[in-house]
């Protein structure tokens, strides 16, 4: 075993010091790994979850905070240096602070992100804070109590609401607002949301609905793409600009005199496919290249049966270099067997 650490501990440190970084065969790198930590969640939202939840994995079938420790050191050494741990929802999964912390203590990685429902939060946005987490996607599709129930099956918006407080209170470097944006829905919500960002230091996000859900809420005509968000938008805000923001976030806007931005994310129209830079990691250790792509790349039997570093980078190198040049190219090919987002890795 120590000799096995010894020959693959070079091999990585070879690749560090080339500044080997993972490529596509497009010229697109990959410095962005997203770690789904489980499938299971509290919430059932309508667009994502039946009532009674999807076949779920067992605990076994799950990665440890071991592999994903192993996992995520060795392509740290290969140039990712930016992390969000996804699911599911984190926060229940039991040891996510812990998680976060070892993620920390890697070097190479210089942003630990969450994507999480928020309805921990209040109680965890210290704790993770202290382990390093750097930054904060909170879900959240309404401000109204009814609303909250009938899209999420579960009540919990005061929670949310509290969440997102102590993480601006504390304050996180970043934190955000994911808003699906559904016709119908909370179309009429669009301004409420934005104007969060008045006296908040806060970025609001409006992402397009995706047609990964079990209960099929994308054929009921609830889709709103980015350029009707954007109406809506210059409507109530005439004098917003544009700013720049991350390799997703190409439609970011600013009020005049508001605190934060408000982003809209075509994750349908897909773009922005040209800049991805994300490697995928599912919940039970399989690597995928593209959030439409239905092709996997599985990690979970080589970390299981005492594989080298070597054949761990070989492997996540070989299927990022397989990345489909889009989300369209990537879906013609697939055969859509996964039933859920958190399947993926929301
Ligand atoms: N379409 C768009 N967004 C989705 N999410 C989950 N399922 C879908 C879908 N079908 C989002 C959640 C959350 C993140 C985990 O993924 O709302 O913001
Ligand atoms: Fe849970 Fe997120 Fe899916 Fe809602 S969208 S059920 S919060 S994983």
């Amino acid at each position: 075993m120590e000799i096995q650490e010894h020959s693959t501990d070079s091999i990585i440190t070879s690749a560090m010091d080339d500044r080997v970084s993972i490529k596509d065969s497009y010229g697109r790198s990959f410095n962005y790994l997203r770690v789904a930590v489980n499938e299971r969640c509290n919430l059932r939202c309508v667009y994502c979850m039946p009532e009674e939840g999807i076949d779920f994995l067992s605990s076994e079938q799950l990665l440890t905070t071991d592999e994903m420790i192993k996992v995520i050191e060795i392509l740290s050494s290969a140039g990712v240096n930016k992390i969000r741990f996804t699911g599911g929802e984190p926060l229940i999964r039991k040891d996510i602070v812990e998680l976060v912390s070892r993620t920390s203590e890697i070097s190479g990685i210089n942003s630990i992100h969450m994507t999480t429902n928020g309805i921990f939060l209040e109680e965890f946005a210290r704790p993770l804070f202290d382990a390093g987490l750097t930054g904060l996607n909170i879900s959240l599709d309404t401000l109204d109590h009814q609303k909250f129930i009938d899209i999420t099956r579960r009540p919990g918006l005061e929670k949310v609401l509290n969440g997102l407080q102590a993480a601006l209170e504390i304050p996180y470097p970043s934190v955000k607002l994911n808003v699906v944006a559904m016709r119908d829905f909370n179309q009429d919500e669009i301004k409420d949301f934005a104007e969060l960002t008045k006296d908040k230091s806060l970025i609001v996000r409006f992402i397009e609905l995706m047609p990964f859900d079990a209960h099929q809420i994308w054929k009921t005509g609830k889709f709103l793409g980015t350029q009707k968000i954007r109406d809506e938008l210059k409507k109530h805000y005439p004098d917003m600009k544009p700013v720049s923001g991350t390799a997703t976030e190409h439609h970011l806007f600013h009020v005049p005199g508001y605190q934060g931005n408000i982003g809209i994310i075509p994750s349908f129209t897909r773009s922005l496919c040209s800049n991805c830079n994300r490697i995928r990691l599912t919940a039970d250790g399989k690597i995928r290249n593209c959030l439409y792509s239905d092709s996997e790349y599985d990690l979970m039997s080589v970390l299981r049966n005492f594989g080298m570093d070597s054949d761990i980078f070989e492997i996540v190198n070989h299927a990022m270099l397989a990345k489909p040049l889009d989300g369209f190219e990537a879906q013609k090919n697939g055969d859509h067997h996964r039933e859920s987002m958190t399947q993926i890795g929301g």
